[in-house]
């Protein structure tokens, strides 16, 4: 019989920034990634947004529904037994109204069985992120390029280069983890200010192209398997070409059947 292992959770994270252990987390959207990324150690499964575009085809975060997070969300769940589960929480599910984010943060915990939800923004968010936590939920904060508002950004840029939004950054920063949010998770910003927040904050910061000195990383596991060969910031490290790998092999199934070469009979029954 296996043996029961230990969960990753809010307190093992901030342990971790503590002692400076790296957190390595990656996204995950479906059973048969998540049990590999669990057991290839991975300690925090973020369910993200993203699937809109590496799972559903979509040119951005926008279009995905709580229904589908939550779809998501049960899949990974299911097959992470060390690592924290955090979804993202849907654009508009969370935005203007507390009540209902709070409303759409239970449906998350409740149908899905995450551990935590994660959602975009600063000070506009404050209120949401209060309202979630005093209820008993973990909430994960996102700062930087924050891909539901790329119609208001225009495009895909690294942010907080100018001094303004650095210093609304800063500020969103210490309000998250003063409005209760355990980590935070910092996208495309300049590696310097990304240093400055992570040694600022009690709480860890998880980069995505922001350097190298937050308290951990994270990539879009389809990005960082090369099945996703137009994406290619500098930011982005491939550890596979997965691509090439199943092109290849569905290739050769292509052709073994339309030579009639699979199935042998000893891949037939009697
Ligand atoms: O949805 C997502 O994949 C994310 C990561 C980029 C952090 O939010």
């Amino acid at each position: 019989m296996e043996g029961k292992v230990k969960r990753v959770t809010t307190r093992t994270l901030a342990e971790m920034k503590a002692r400076k252990e790296p957190i390595a987390m990656l996204t995950a959207y479906d059973y048969t990634f998540a049990r590999l990324l669990d057991e290839a150690g991975i300690d925090v499964l973020l369910v993200g947004d993203s699937a809109s575009n590496v799972i559903a085809g979509h040119e951005t975060t926008i279009p995905i529904t709580l229904d589908q997070m939550i779809y998501h969300g049960g899949a990974v769940v299911r097959a992470a037994r060390r690592a924290m589960v955090v979804v993202d929480m849907p654009f508009g599910s969370y935005q203007g109204d507390s009540k209902a984010a709070l409303h759409a943060a239970i449906r998350i915990m409740k149908e899905s069985g995450a551990h935590a939800v994660k959602l975009e923004g600063g000070e506009a968010v404050v209120e949401s992120v209060r309202r979630i936590v005093s209820a008993g939920i973990p909430v994960m904060g996102h700062l930087g390029l924050t891909p539901q508002s790329i119609y208001q950004f225009g495009g895909y840029r690294v942010r907080a280069k100018e001094p303004p939004e650095a210093e609304k950054l800063r500020r969103d920063a210490q309000l998250l983890a003063a409005a209760g949010a355990f980590a935070l998770v910092l996208e495309k910003i300049p590696a310097p200010l990304a240093q400055e927040v992570t040694e600022s904050l009690p709480i860890p910061t998880i980069g995505i192209g922001a350097g190298p000195y937050c308290d951990g990383q994270v990539l879009v596991l389809h990005d960082m398997l090369g099945l996703n060969k137009e994406f290619s910031p500098r930011f982005l490290r491939r550890y596979a070409d997965l691509a090439t790998v199943v092109k290849e092999a569905c290739t050769r199934y292509v052709q073994d059947v339309k030579q009639r070469d699979f199935p042998s009979l000893v891949e037939s029954y009697e």
